[in-house]
């Protein structure tokens, strides 16, 4: 722990790294096999909190597909949700007759899923599915969520790409606050 900056700040380890590896490669191999083979497969990673978690689970998947990602933003700075939904980045990739596969760091109160998933409906894809690696289960009404990572306790947790105020997304682990 003391090589990683930051993580002597850390209460405890939610999810080690060797959880998430084993995880990881299970859910690139359910991934694999729903696709039919032959169908189009666009993996849309949300910004920033994502980044970590995409990288290792499109190598996970055996099959061809193409990446993009989207920046939505509901926290600023802060670590209670606002309620708002920005879209900072959209890309210009066709959803058209695709299968749309959105990957997200954690579900919260889900107000992000719920207020971004109607929109990427409305562009056409085959089909739009989420994966996200944690899932607080806190959210009402639940976003349909596909794949889950684990259920994560009802913490603040950082690392493998999530932050808090922008620190310790480098960590390879998820620890709580
Ligand atoms: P939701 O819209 O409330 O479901 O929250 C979604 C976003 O809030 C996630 O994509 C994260 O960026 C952020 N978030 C929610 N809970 C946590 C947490 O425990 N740690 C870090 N970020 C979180
Ligand atoms: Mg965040």
């Amino acid at each position: 722990m003391a090589r990683n900056a930051g993580a002597e700040s850390l209460r405890r380890v939610v999810v080690s790294e060797e959880e998430i590896r084993a995880r990881v490669a299970a859910l690139g191999a359910e991934i694999t096999a729903y696709y039919p083979e032959g169908e189009d497969l666009l993996v849309l990673g949300l910004l920033k909190g994502s980044f970590i978690f995409m990288a290792d689970l499109v190598r996970a998947i055996r099959r061809p597909l193409h990446l993009d990602f989207l920046v939505a933003s509901s926290y600023g700075m802060e670590s209670s949700s606002s309620g708002q939904v920005e879209l900072r980045y959209d890309p210009d990739t066709s959803f058209r007759d695709r299968h749309v596969l959105v990957v997200e760091d954690i579900v919260d109160s889900g107000t992000t899923l719920r207020s971004l998933v109607p929109g990427l409906l409305e562009r056409g894809p085959r089909s739009v599915e989420v994966c996200a690696l944690l899932h607080k289960r806190l959210a009402a009404p639940e976003p349909e969520v596909r794949w889950v990572g684990f259920d994560c306790p009802d913490e603040f947790v950082v690392g493998y790409g999530l932050d808090h105020a922008e620190n310790f997304r480098h960590l390879p682990f998820i620890g709580s606050l």
